[in-house]
């Protein structure tokens, strides 16, 4: 880890499914020859819409997935042939979740950090910690299928980052949380940042985009379409299309949805996840 000068380099990579559609055998091309780099300590933003491919390429570099092309070194290894040495290095709080439902979050919680291999005594304390943080002291000693979905995801959230990884892969952390309990998500991530801790932060809200990444690329139809820091990306929209737009709506600022309808001629503003 101490000579690696890039947390996550990915080139070329490509995956395709192999699904029957009414008898038929035929191939989702999901990840379509994407090429990214991650700087240690970055927060890096991962946008797109539903089925642009940003879960497969997640799952793909947390080593749940074998990649179907290319190459993809997470922590300086090879996801392909050193996935052991990769998954010692990552946390991954995935989009579906993996807190088991007749467990209490305090035994969920223990069992994670059980299985990274923290002594009982630091799983303890970092619960402590952990529990203030994401308001979870209430629920802890209840049966987890009693949780509203808020509550599931900030556990799961507690849970993938017991540990203190080097890399954290989230895919759409804050969503289903409120207002509160996203900010104290997003205070965390700043201060797991703090940290050295290297975020790979997929999510649908352009507002948490803009506000956490330090860069982004934006996902569709299995491509990269753009790459860059919040600020190169907007600067993407023309002064000529921010003016044309002013004269209409009275906008004064490109946004990150700006440069998505720019790019796929679509916009993710105000559609939340339905924007296919
Ligand atoms: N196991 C699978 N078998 C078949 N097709 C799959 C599988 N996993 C994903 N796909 C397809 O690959 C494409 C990309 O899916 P993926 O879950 O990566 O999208 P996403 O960008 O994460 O979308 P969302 O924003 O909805 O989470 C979709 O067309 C999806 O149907
Ligand atoms: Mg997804």
């Amino acid at each position: 880890m101490s000579t690696m000068s890039r947390a996550i380099e990915v080139q070329n990579l490509q995956k395709s499914f192999a699904v029957k559609v009414k008898g038929k055998t035929r191939s989702v091309e999901a990840v379509r020859g994407v090429s990214l780099s991650v700087a240690r300590g970055e927060i890096f933003g991962f946008l797109g819409p539903n089925g642009a491919g940003k879960t497969t390429c997640q799952r793909m570099l947390t080593t749940l997935l074998p990649i179907g092309g290319g190459t993809a070194l997470v922590a300086g290894f090879d996801v392909r042939t050193q996935a052991r040495e990769v998954r010692r290095h990552i946390g991954y709080v995935s989009q579906l979740g993996g807190a088991d439902l007749p467990a209490t979050g305090r035994e969920n919680l223990m069992l994670a950090g059980r299985l990274y291999g923290l002594s009982r005594t630091d799983v303890k304390k970092k619960i402590e910690e952990l529990s203030r943080l994401l308001e979870l002291d209430e629920l802890l000693d209840r049966i987890v299928r009693a949780y509203s979905g808020g509550q599931k995801r900030r556990l799961e959230i507690a849970m993938g980052i017991i540990h203190e990884p080097d890399i954290l892969f989230m895919d759409e952390p804050s969503s289903g949380l409120d207002p509160q309990n996203r900010a104290g998500l997003w205070a965390h991530i700043r201060r797991l940042r703090e940290k050295g801790v290297t975020i790979f932060l997929t999510t649908h809200y352009l507002d948490e985009a803009d506000e956490l990444a330090d860069r982004l690329a934006i996902m569709d139809a299995g491509k990269i379409v753009a790459q860059g820091t919040p600020l190169e990306l907007k600067q993407l929209v023309s002064e000529a299309e921010i003016a044309a737009r002013l004269k209409k709506e009275a906008v004064t600022k490109a946004t990150l949805d700006d440069v998505f309808l720019k790019i796929t001629g679509r916009t993710l503003r105000n559609t939340g996840k339905e924007v296919m």
